[in-house]
């Protein structure tokens, strides 16, 4: 079915952005969590302190209790800037709405593994459409459900909070997983940390082998936008990424 995605030109291909990146530690802000009527000078804002790419969480209200927003939003921030998107899809439906945030111009789309049957088939979807491909876990789940997959993945998120809202507390058992995943990957591949991350948190999980940091609520409800994306960064090159 075709129909108006917000976007003029979607058959530009823009190519997988983690192998475009540079290979140190990534900032990646919430959009889930700026204010949506100042988007745009709040992504100013983050981009100018240094930050690497958006994160955009997509929730549909019943792989989570939370809805957020849709391939509008995803296609509007598309054309606004440059910055690859981190879509994070929080979703029953996976193989949907990959299709939908694909179109919207998501430059990498993240799954959670709980939600398919068939990693390997929407994987290989993702390789297709010229995305970035990134797969996680819910805090419960244990790292064994990734094996089968984590050689075909740019990126593992590990969830340091249950997913569903922003400005939740860091579940510091999700340390020991970090690792473990660590353990799992190559040095080609990333290691994204979502939910409650700030300077302290993420030191921590720096320290045991992430190298991409979400952050939402301790970013854009900061009134010193700037200087937090500053501060994050400063904690993550002192653990050494
Ligand atoms: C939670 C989302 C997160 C969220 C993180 O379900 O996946 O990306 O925005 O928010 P903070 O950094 O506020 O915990
Ligand atoms: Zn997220």
């Amino acid at each position: 079915m075709a129909y108006d995605n917000g976007l003029e030109n979607m058959n530009v291909k823009r190519g997988n952005p983690w192998s475009q990146l540079s290979s140190g530690a990534l900032i990646a802000p919430s959009l889930l969590a700026c204010d949506f009527a100042r988007a745009g000078e709040q992504i100013d804002q983050v981009l100018a302190a240094g930050a690497d790419l958006l994160h955009v969480d997509i929730m549909d209200g019943q792989f989570v209790p939370n809805l957020s927003m849709g391939p509008g939003f995803a296609a509007s921030i598309r054309k606004y800037t440059d910055c690859p998107l981190d879509v994070h899809l929080m979703v029953s439906d996976v193989a949907y709405y990959l299709e939908r945030f694909a179109e919207a111009g998501a430059d990498s789309i993240t799954f959670h593994v709980e939600a398919t049957d068939e990693p390997g088939k929407l994987i290989a979807r993702l390789r297709e459409l010229g995305l970035g491909v990134g797969i996680t876990l819910r805090p419960g789940s244990g790292a064994e459900m990734l094996r089968d997959h984590v050689a075909d993945v740019d990126m593992v998120l590990v969830m340091t909070v249950e997913p569903g809202y922003g400005g939740q507390a860091f579940m510091t058992d999700m340390l020991a997983k970090i690792a473990e995943v660590r353990g799992m990957l190559r040095a080609d591949q990333r290691l994204e940390v979502d939910g409650g991350i700030n300077p302290d948190t993420a030191r921590q999980c720096a320290q045991r082998g992430a190298d991409v940091f979400v952050a939402g609520v301790n970013i854009f409800r900061s009134a010193d936008i700037p200087g937090e994306v500053a501060r994050l960064r400063q904690a993550i090159v002192e653990a050494g990424r």
